[in-house]
């Protein structure tokens, strides 16, 4: 067992509740089902992170989705905060059971306590730092409490562990490994960046054909390398004797989608209403 997730298993025990990001634009790909075995008995939120860079009609079509599958789900833009304050509402809502047995226990007023995890770059730590802000206090070294593990109060309802848990990506689906790339999930240098572009060139034809045409001022051709030609003369990337450099193009192509310049995108669609198999996102009856 790696290191990681020993102490991802030891930092759950502490919690009464995990808040699980997941990017906006590969809302399936960008999480790991292992937190569903992790997490087991905990509640759970999950927050739909980056959603200024996701296409607002998925937006919502994803939180009414998971809504359904009966699971607490919010939009949030960590950068910005926006959506974040509505975390502590739903809070007590994901909590009602636990915050119901204290009282029935005579224990009052404990607040529940958080961690956040996810896959890297998913935005863990500007979320920490958004949520928590500046008026927060770090208390460290409480009775009971690991040593060394520092909380963060947020107000008397909660409080969160300060180091989020790092939830490795999973991408044995060729899929999910693409869409996980698009983004920047996975380390770039074991990439080829024109073989990305090639295939986030195949994504967008089918969803998204108007942001690539309107950036670059091209139109479609057949095929996705001659696309990345166009894409290279339109931004004037030549090397030597005016040979179109594909690679920069590829870069240029990858790095826009990646900051939002090709607009608002998402790339999975949530299914039809009523289907829950595929998805693998389990509601919080489903743990229990
Ligand atoms: P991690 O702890 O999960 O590894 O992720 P981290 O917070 O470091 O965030 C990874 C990148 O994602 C950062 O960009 C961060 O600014 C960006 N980010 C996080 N949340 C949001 C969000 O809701 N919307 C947008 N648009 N971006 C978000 P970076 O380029 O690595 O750093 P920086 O240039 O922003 O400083």
């Amino acid at each position: 067992m790696t290191k990681a997730r020993r102490m991802m298993q030891e930092n759950v025990k502490l919690v009464d509740l995990i808040l699980e990001l997941a990017d906006a634009r590969i809302p399936v790909s960008s999480r790991n089902p292992d937190i569903d075995e992790l997490g087991k008995g905990k509640s759970r939120i999950v927050l739909l992170n980056k959603s200024d860079l996701a296409d607002p009609l998925y937006n919502r079509q994803w939180t009414a989705w998971l809504e359904e599958a009966g699971i607490h789900i919010l939009e949030v833009n960590s950068k910005t905060g926006a959506g974040v304050k509505s975390i502590n509402a739903l809070v007590q809502k994901a909590c009602a059971e636990k915050i119901e047995r204290d009282r029935k226990r005579g224990i009052q007023n404990r607040p529940v306590r958080a961690m956040v995890v996810g896959i890297p770059n998913v935005g863990k730590s500007t979320f920490i730092n958004s949520f928590a802000g500046r008026a927060c206090t770090r208390t460290g070294n409480k009775p009971g409490v690991t040593k060394g593990k520092q909380w963060i109060r947020l107000n008397n309802k909660l409080e969160l562990l300060d180091t989020p848990g790092i939830l490795w990506p999973r991408f044995e689906d060729r899929q999910v490994g693409m869409h996980l790339a698009f983004i920047g999930s996975i380390n770039d240098d074991i990439l080829q960046v024109e073989e990305l572009a090639l295939d986030l060139l195949d994504s967008l034809r089918s969803r998204y054909p108007d942001a690539v045409t309107e950036r670059y001022g091209i139109t479609w051709t057949e095929e996705n390398a001659a696309m990345l030609e166009d894409i290279a003369e339109s931004r004037k990337c030549f090397l030597k004797g005016q040979v179109p450099d594909l690679k920069k193009a590829a870069s240029i192509l990858v790095d826009d989608f990646r900051n939002g310049r090709l607009g608002r995108i998402t790339l999975e669609t949530p299914p039809s209403a009523g289907f829950r198999g595929q998805v693998n996102y389990n509601s919080q009856e489903d743990k229990q």
